[in-house]
């Protein structure tokens, strides 16, 4: 499963990160060899996103994104490390090497997706012909675009029961091929016929680019309004969503998920460059993970009648498992998002999403559904969930106004619930506070990185840490004076530096590659970025191997005054670290 090192290796090697980066961000070049652009991964109107040609990495300062050519992949991409070598990979004509499946079974998968490419072709040629004026019609009817034909690679099925059938059979698929990608169906006697007929084709993509599936919308009133493929070998509908293809490189850091297809096109095409579709099943909870490898925040735009009331109930519950914030629009009158937007336009949508944002009434319904209000037990545990939602309000009456309905649901008086509310934001302010104090007695606190598997278990060893680390990665060599002091690597305090340590150790004595490329392209992106930051920061002295005796000195003198057990001395000691580390590194 694992893809050797000796491959990727040659694949960084092959990579020019400049040329890569190239491909998304516009880089001009400064002063020394570095480029500069501007940031891919946040909105910005200066340049703080850099790339070094010489060390083959990348890093912005405004976002602290940073790392080698595969995690640039990943991020912009937003790709598994596997996939994003399959992409840099066929960048370059290299070939991953896989042992995961029989081959039988991927020769099948990639036919399957290779006879997907061909017909979403010719459903896409198709609209373009006489036979398809009626879809044609149908798409002018519905004021979309041309760009948004050719963004989704929309097609027609015409009216005719062999027209794919015949093109794809020219192709040299076989018909047994035809039926297991669920393109025909089989007849009674013996024949075959195309599944899509006088249909708008809507190509389903995944998120690395294959055509995997399709839906068809009915041109008229008939019934059903959608037609999807059915699952197969490379098709399963509660594991993928309409447009996430494009969606997934949306900057707003939300996705948007509608109903309808059409819905999707409408908004793509009013700007809203994130909007998704689920494929005619509820949603899944494996789609809600999907879409929250992409973004924070989810809104749901579904059709405001009561089917699609109850499905955003649904989804919500779905969404609060996820690290994603979950907000409904309220379309008010309108029936779906397209007619929103044809009555109200693009800017009465975006005011209706930042005024969903807090969109309390539809949270406090939330939590009142997923409440058992007919026991006491059930009425407390509604109370404490609805009074952390009201602590959260920053204006006073619309507390007491939500917080007096809350009383009524539950029962109770609204100046119990009044009082609760009080007794959590006195909790919370003095949270804040002792942050705060943190914050500003011990600023090396700062320092650390908000991701817990960052963090330095002794936090004035940090710098020292670092620097065993940058000047390893700068000259393996070093590596021998580790092994002299007897350095070990859970000396470090930092779990996070212990790991690249070891994977330095390992490419060292195998033989492989260290450039920092490849030590960035093994970690996730959280940490790679880290790493990055750390490989920045100047160097004190040339003499390597001074300086990593000195680092490797204070790492161990910092052991030891942690371990040391007197209070007092402690405080003195941590005192004056303070006070040098305020000028310190
Ligand atoms: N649906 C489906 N297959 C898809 C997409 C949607 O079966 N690939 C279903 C949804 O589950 C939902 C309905 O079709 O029940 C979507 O309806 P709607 O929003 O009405 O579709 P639109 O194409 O937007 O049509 P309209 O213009 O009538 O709003
Ligand atoms: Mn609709």
């Amino acid at each position: 499963m694992a893809i050797p090192d000796s491959f990727l290796d040659e694949l960084v090697a092959r990579t020019d990160i400049t040329d890569l980066v190239g491909g998304y961000v516009r880089l001009t070049k400064r002063s020394g060899s570095n480029m500069f652009g501007l940031c891919p991964f946040h909105s910005e109107k200066t340049p703080s996103f850099t790339v070094s040609p010489v060390k083959q990495i990348y890093h912005c300062f405004g976002c602290g994104k940073g790392g080698g050519a595969i995690n640039f992949i990943m991020e912009i991409e937003n790709l598994p490390f596997r996939d994003a070598v399959e992409v840099l990979a066929k960048r370059v004509g290299m070939t991953v090497p896989d042992d995961s499946a029989p081959d039988e079974l991927k020769d099948k998968r990639r036919r399957m997706l290779e006879l997907n490419r061909d017909a979403a072709r010719h459903f896409h040629e198709m609209l373009s012909t006489p036979i398809a004026e009626s879809a044609r019609k149908y798409l002018q009817r519905r004021g979309i675009s041309k760009a948004m034909v050719t963004r989704f690679g929309l097609g027609a099925a015409p009216e005719s029961w062999s027209l794919l059938l015949d093109a794809m059979s020219a192709k040299g698929y076989t018909r047994t091929e035809l039926l297991e990608a669920g393109l025909v169906r089989s007849g009674k006697n013996g024949g075959a016929y195309d599944l899509f007929r006088n249909r708008l084709i809507f190509p389903v993509i995944d998120v690395r680019g294959s055509v995997i599936g399709f839906s068809g919308r009915i041109l008229d009133d008939g019934e059903p309004k959608y037609l999807n493929s059915p699952d197969t070998l490379v098709f399963n509908k509660s594991r993928n969503l309409f447009a996430l293809n494009i969606a997934k490189k949306t900057k707003s850091g939300m996705l948007i998920l509608a109903e309808g297809n059409i819905d999707v096109i409408a908004l793509h095409q009013v700007g809203f460059d994130c909007a998704v579709a689920s494929l005619g099943t509820a949603l899944t909870g494996e789609q809600v993970r999907l879409m929250s490898r992409y973004a924070d925040n989810a809104v749901i735009a579904f059709d405001s009648d009561d089917a699609g009331k109850k499905a955003a109930l649904r989804a919500i519950a779905l969404f609060e498992k996820t690290k994603m914030n979950v907000k409904v629009l309220n379309l008010g009158e309108s029936k779906d998002p397209d007619e929103f937007l044809q009555k109200h336009g693009a800017d009465a949508l975006n005011r209706l999403l930042e005024q969903s944002e807090n969109h309390i009434e539809y949270r406090l319904m939330t939590i009142k559904n997923n409440a058992d209000l007919s026991t006491d037990e059930g009425r407390l545990k509604y109370i404490a969930a609805a009074t952390e939602l009201l602590s959260e309000l920053t204006s006073r009456p619309e507390r007491e106004i939500y917080g007096a309905n809350v009383a009524q649901i539950a029962g109770v008086s609204p100046e119990s619930v009044e009082n609760e509310v009080t007794k959590m934001l006195k909790t919370k302010r003095a949270q804040q506070r002792k942050q705060f104090d943190k914050q500003v007695t011990r600023p090396t606190v700062a320092l650390q990185p908000s991701d817990r598997t960052l963090r330095y278990t002794n936090e004035y060893s940090a710098a020292a840490e670092e620097g065993v680390i940058r000047c390893l990665m700068r000259d393996t060599a070093l590596l021998k004076v580790c092994e002299e002091m007897g350095f070990d690597r859970a000396e470090f305090t930092s779990p996070f530096l212990a790991k690249v340590l070891e994977i330095l150790a390992r490419r060292a004595h195998a033989g492989s590659d260290t450039q920092a490329a490849m030590i960035l392209s093994e970690l996730p992106s959280q940490e790679a970025s880290q790493l990055t930051v750390i490989l920045q920061k100047p160097e004190a002295t040339p003499r390597g191997e001074e300086s990593i005796r000195d680092y490797i000195q204070k790492i161990r003198a910092e052991k030891y005054k942690s371990e040391v057990p007197d209070e007092n001395l402690l405080l003195s000691i941590k005192k004056y670290r303070e006070m040098k580390d305020v000028g310190g590194y």
